[in-house]
């Protein structure tokens, strides 16, 4: 059967598959909600803790509960001694999008509540997953390098002791500071590319470890959380073949003329500028000042200002500067070298990820749990009413012939 009519792979962009009440994106506007709360407003306000609980519990915590919810979260940085003997058995090049993907389903491994399915033992597991998330993280790093992990520092909130057992540093309290603001903007973004793998993984009841481990796959690409990295690269390139900033115009040209795309730009809900990278842009400049790379910023906003130039000359004006655009300079001006960035992006979304793979297996926002089973247009060989005829290994023709 010869089909008609291709479908255009369109991504189900715009197709709402299901109802939620975890956060909202108005594209048009360049709006971003957590649980009814503007992302300005948490990003100045509030702390990645307060959104972890927020996201997953739904409302604010008082201070008290904030308080137990800090004290789970630190317990959960004890990751059992397997896992880290197996850290160590890894190839010291693999990249730590790989190893944090193989090393979830460790962690469930080593979670004793793995195939209980209460609402409130779900709410546990998310809460050992936030917490040892980026144990994992620098505890890899360190091995990579031939050093030992770390313990937590257990006084420090978790943005700080992220790197502290990274560098094995006291950090900036300036710095982790940004650094929790930046986990608070990257924490949840409704359906994207990551957080639905989760939710279809999870919709066939499979446990909060197998859909989480899926995230950290889709987040990896460079279309989606790989992104931050890929800016870095950019910024490299540019820091090497551009004199003046007056050439980067020449630059974004000729790289769009190759049919590259400018990386950390564009998005598939924002039509305006993302309200991410705006506080992000913010950031960049203040740390540029602060460590001595303003270069970095000043590149970047020339590469911005004449890209959105370019994309509305080609009638492309929606393309604006996305949440990934400046965070890569403001984790490199943190210290944080460049394949761990989407690692950072995973500390941070690894709460938003859990927060919808509740929603999803408690049904919270709609009637009934349902398995995702979408369907597809069948544009293969078919070979008449009853299908091809199966011929016999050894009368078989090679049809590359
Ligand atoms: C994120 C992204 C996939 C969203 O894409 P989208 O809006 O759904 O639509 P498309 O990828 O189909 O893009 C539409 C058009 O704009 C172009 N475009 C989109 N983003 C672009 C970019 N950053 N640089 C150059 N061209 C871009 C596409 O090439 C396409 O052009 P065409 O119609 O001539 O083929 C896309 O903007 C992109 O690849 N950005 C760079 C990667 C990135 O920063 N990812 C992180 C997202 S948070």
């Amino acid at each position: 059967m010869e089909a008609d009519v291709r479908l255009k792979n369109t991504g189900l962009r715009g197709v709402k598959v299901a109802d939620t009440k975890i956060s909202y994106i108005d594209g048009e506007n360049g709006i971003l909600i957590y649980r009814g709360y503007r992302i300005e407003e948490l990003a100045v306000r509030s702390s990645f803790m307060e959104i972890a609980f927020l996201l997953l519990e739904g409302t604010l915590p008082t201070k008290a509960e904030l308080e137990q919810f800090n004290r789970n979260i630190v317990a959960a940085r004890q990751v059992p001694d397997f896992v880290y003997d197996a850290l160590k058995h890894l190839p010291k090049t693999a990249s730590p999008m790989d190893v944090l993907q193989a090393t979830v389903p460790l962690l469930g491994l080593a979670d004793p509540e793995l195939e209980v399915e209460t609402k409130e033992a779900n709410h546990r597991k998310a809460t050992r997953l936030i917490g040892r998330v980026p144990v994992v993280i620098a505890a890899w790093h360190r091995i990579r390098n031939g050093e030992e992990p770390l313990p937590s520092d257990n006084t420090l909130p978790h943005a700080a002791n992220f790197l502290w057992q990274l560098s094995g540093r006291k950090p900036d309290e300036e710095m982790a500071r940004d650094l929790d603001i930046c986990l608070v903007l990257h924490a949840d973004h409704t359906f994207n590319a990551s957080t639905f793998a989760c939710r279809e993984v999870v919709s066939t009841q499979a446990h909060m470890y197998a859909g989480v481990s899926a995230g950290v796959g889709a987040l990896s690409g460079s279309l989606h959380g790989g992104a931050n990295a890929r800016v870095m690269e950019m910024l490299a390139e540019v820091e090497a073949q551009v004199k003046s900033e007056d050439d980067v115009a020449a630059w974004v040209k000729e790289r769009l003329g190759r049919g590259k795309k400018i990386m950390g730009m564009g998005h598939a809900v924002y039509k305006t500028i993302d309200p991410r990278s705006t506080i992000l842009k913010r950031m960049s400049q203040e740390l540029g000042r602060k460590t001595g790379h303003e270069n970095w910023y000043r590149l970047l906003t020339k590469i911005d200002e004449v890209a959105e130039k370019e994309f509305a000359g080609l009638g492309k004006a929606n393309i604006k500067s996305n949440v990934d655009f400046y965070s890569g300079s403001v984790y490199s001006m943190m210290g944080i070298p460049i394949d761990l960035m989407t690692p950072v992006f995973a500390i941070s979304r690894v709460a938003g990820w859990c927060a919808h793979i509740i929603e999803e297996k408690f049904a919270e926002a709609q009637g009934k749990p349902a398995l995702y089973r979408p369907a597809a247009e069948y544009v293969g060989d078919y070979c008449g009413p009853i299908g091809c005829t199966f011929e016999p290994l050894e009368e078989r023709k090679s049809a590359s012939v």
